[in-house]
């Protein structure tokens, strides 16, 4: 799989999307202290963030949702096309990340950028990157869904075990700067999530901009936005005929793919790897 990946701070990263110009990029990135962070485990709602953020931070104003990709709105940092759409951003700036916190930009640790960070239920996390792993060509042939479960656990995935991320950003240095939110919550109550994120960020939206917010972000509505959908990626790096980017955005649907063998090792090793921390599973 050397082919496909780089190796980095010991996970891997695939060549498509990451290279060495791209991470320095991130690492020397100058954050600015009102820039705003979307942080995520890869299959954990980063998406679906990235379409509310810019909204809420817009006032609600549609257009950029339907005339520019998500990447555009509110960029990746760390990937290959950060560089090109940071220069067309207007303050406040939203980035997404999936780096672990130590791996931030350097900047980032002395400023008072806020960071949003979503966590999602790793069965449903591991679902959705085992489909993911199918339609896109960069990443490796999945194989079965016991065989990638196994490398998810092994952390064998692009940025590396679940476990290690998710305990990297509960750090008690990060203070009122971090937000916390479950892609569960988002499913349960989106509007009462968008809520919280504006009065995190102490901004208001009239109702009338939050119920229009609310319906686009709905998984309906972005799945039949070209923007939103990854309709627009070049088929030779997703394929969404082999399984649609936004696939079936429950929670839940572990259910539907782990046996109960499957289950209690997964649960085993999780539980193993959040000992010591502020976080039970399951
Ligand atoms: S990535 O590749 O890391 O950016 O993927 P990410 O966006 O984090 O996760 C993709 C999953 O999020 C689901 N999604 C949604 N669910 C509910 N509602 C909305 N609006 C929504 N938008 C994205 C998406 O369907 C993927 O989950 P699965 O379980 O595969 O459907």
């Amino acid at each position: 799989q050397s082919d496909l990946y780089m190796v980095y701070h010991g996970f891997c990263l695939p060549k498509l999307a990451y290279t060495v110009e791209s991470l320095n990029y991130f690492e020397s990135f100058q954050v600015q202290d009102d820039d705003i962070f979307v942080i995520t485990y890869p299959k954990s709602g980063t998406t679906w963030m990235q379409e509310i953020l810019p909204l809420l931070l817009n006032g609600g104003d549609l257009t950029p949702v339907l005339t520019l990709q998500g990447y555009e709105r509110a960029p990746w940092l760390e990937d290959v096309r950060a560089a090109q759409v940071v220069a067309k951003l207007s303050a406040p700036r939203a980035f997404i990340s999936h780096m672990p916190y130590h791996l931030m930009p350097f900047t980032f640790f002395r400023s008072k950028a806020k960071v949003i960070y979503i966590i999602r239920n790793p069965k449903d996390v591991v679902v959705s990157y085992f489909y993911f792993h199918q339609m896109a060509s960069f990443l490796h042939d999945p194989g079965t869904f016991e065989e990638f479960t196994d490398s998810f656990l092994a952390g064998n995935v692009m940025f590396g075990k679940w476990t290690d991320h998710v305990k990297s950003w509960r750090n008690p240095d990060l203070g009122d700067r971090i937000l916390y939110i479950t892609y569960e919550e988002m499913i349960q109550d989106l509007r009462g999530v968008m809520e919280r994120v504006l009065c995190f960020l102490n901004r208001q939206l009239s109702e009338d901009a939050l119920n229009r917010v609310t319906e686009q972000c709905q998984f309906k509505t972005m799945k039949q936005n070209k923007m939103s959908n990854y309709s627009l990626a070049s088929p030779k790096l997703m394929d969404n005929s082999k399984s649609p980017f936004l696939r079936k955005g429950i929670a839940g649907d572990w259910k539907n793919h782990f046996s109960p063998e499957l289950e209690a090792k997964f649960n085993a090793v999780i539980c193993e790897e959040l000992k010591g921390t502020d976080m039970t599973f399951p």
